[in-house]
């Protein structure tokens, strides 16, 4: 068992798409040496397509049905190869009961990252639906509106990661990790 993770739960990164939480994800799990998962690719795994396809041959509701179930599924089946670190796609927090289950895997942390920052940090990849063939500023904008209360409600902590680099991010996140999962043990 990780001394700084109780077995089974995990470290959630939540946020709007190029916030950086592959790249903070993928350095959390480095420094932590515990596993990194991420939702979009176990639900390309599971379906053996890419997103873009996901989305083009079985629209955005049907990818949102997967990505409950995958939720669900790490839910029900803790164990050292379900959880650890958890990177999640920008839109999981829409549904209701995705907001509820990613609380129950564990500490999650809102990277809340500013309209400039998101342009240049989405401007080459070719990956995101949402963003393909739209002016990417003012569907930034929406999404960062419609989305900015859920990410709030979800995370039990918010960084403000614009100015940040990745390593100041992780550890942020490495020094509240103890006193979250501490206090959530206590808390029964
Ligand atoms: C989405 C974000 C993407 C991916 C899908 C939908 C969204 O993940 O899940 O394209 O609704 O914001 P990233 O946030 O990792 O780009």
């Amino acid at each position: 068992m990780s001394p700084l993770l109780p077995n089974g739960r995990s470290i959630v990164l939540i946020g709007l798409m190029g916030c950086g939480k592959s790249t903070i994800g993928r350095e959390l799990s480095r420094a932590t040496s515990l596993p990194f998962l991420d939702t979009d690719m176990l639900i390309e795994d599971q379906v053996g397509m890419e997103i873009p396809r996901i989305f083009a041959e079985m629209g955005e509701s049907r990818f949102r049905v997967l990505e409950t179930a995958l939720l669900n599924y790490l839910r029900d089946n803790p164990s050292p190869r379900s959880s650890g670190i958890i990177a999640t796609g920008g839109g999981i927090i829409l549904r209701q009961e995705n907001r509820a289950i990613l609380r129950s895997l564990g500490f999650v942390v809102w990277l809340d990252v500013d309209l400039p920052n998101l342009l240049s940090r989405t401007a080459r990849a070719q990956n995101r639906p949402l963003l393909h063939n739209a002016d990417r500023e003012s569907r930034l904008r929406e999404l960062m509106a419609i989305r900015s209360p859920l990410y709030e409600q979800t995370a039990h902590l918010r960084i403000n990661s614009s100015n940040l680099k990745a390593s100041q991010v992780v550890d942020l996140i490495l020094q509240q990790a103890p006193s979250f999962f501490a206090d959530s043990l206590s808390n029964g």
